[in-house]
């Protein structure tokens, strides 16, 4: 198989962490051409600080860490302490030796899409809002990706509002702009990542792996899993790895950005009625899969 080309935009975030880290073991299969941050769980400055460190973790570097944007498009940025205040469970991760990029995170990603068109897979794990800034830059951006996959939303409860899940809360204008884009788009809600909980029994399978990047994996989740219990962003890299482990279906997804009760909602609506669809909305994933994975990847980092 050849290696996907991918860029991760990101706001880690202990699930983001965990995210990079599944992609960073998997270089047969993924070549990450960089990471982008955004202000999401954390304050930017603390997410591209965090992104700096898992590289130092894995022992990759040489990817590039740009920053992108502080706050969300219109609205003011909306954090959140489940992370821990460092945005990573307090976990004791290596001093990054390199500097962040020179680029700001939406340049990068206007410019890396443009030059490859069709080739590069944009995965976001955070507030959309780099892509949502790429999109009024040039406005066909996304469609230079070979597929957005992203996670956020849900088609059932949010877990910020009951309504709204928190990437789209945070930033709805933005997940508004990437679902009307016309991109080819793959949507990882709530009603999938919390089909993958973390449990003590889930924990201990990840301490058991022993490397230095497991260990630190079980801080961070220790800490994570007392205030949120899903495994959300790394869902995104392993529908990359492992396609077979899922299963959804075409709908036609808007986001809410009026009613200030709904605002953020990804409203999924049933294509059977409507005719037309814009993403793939995943909905089924197979859990103990979905672990082994990571755990068998988690072994081959330092
Ligand atoms: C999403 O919100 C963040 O807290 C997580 O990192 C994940 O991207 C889940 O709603
Ligand atoms: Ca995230």
């Amino acid at each position: 198989m050849a290696r996907i080309p991918i860029i991760i935009d990101c706001d880690p975030g202990v699930d983001d962490a965990l995210a990079l880290l599944l992609a960073l073991a998997s270089p047969d299969e993924l070549e990450v051409l960089g990471v982008t941050a955004v202000g999401g769980n954390v304050a930017l400055a603390k997410t591209q600080y965090n992104a700096q460190r898992i590289l130092a973790l894995a022992g990759r570097e040489e990817v590039p860490v740009h920053a992108g944007s502080a706050s969300p498009m219109l609205i003011d940025l909306h954090t959140t302490d489940v992370h821990g205040s460092d945005g990573i469970g307090g976990a004791a991760l290596p001093e990054p030796t390199a500097p962040l990029a020179s680029v700001n995170g939406v340049t990068y990603l206007n410019e890396s899409l443009a030059a490859r068109p069709g080739e590069i897979t944009l995965c976001c794990l955070g507030p959309l809002t780099n892509p949502g800034l790429a999109i009024c830059n040039q406005k066909n951006v996304l469609g230079d990706a070979r597929r957005v996959v992203l996670m956020g939303g849900s088609s059932e409860r949010g877990n910020v509002t009951a309504y709204a899940e928190f990437n789209f809360f945070v930033d709805p204008h933005a997940a508004r702009l990437v679902f009307l884009s016309g991109a080819d788009l793959v949507m990882l809600g709530l009603n999938l990542t919390r089909q993958v909980p973390i449990t003590a029994a889930r924990v201990a399978q990840i301490a058991a792996v022993g490397t230095r990047a497991a260990k630190a994996a079980q801080q961070m989740l220790t800490v994570y899993g007392r205030g949120d219990t899903a495994m959300h962003d790394p869902c995104v890299i392993a529908y990359l790895l492992q396609p077979e482990l899922f299963s959804g279906h075409q709908a036609l997804v808007d986001i809410e950005i009026n009613d200030a009760e709904r605002i953020g909602q990804s409203v999924v609506g049933d294509p059977t009625e409507i005719g037309i669809t814009n993403a793939l909305v995943l909905d089924k994933i197979d859990a103990d899969g979905f672990f082994d994975l990571l755990c068998e990847r988690l072994a081959r980092l330092p």
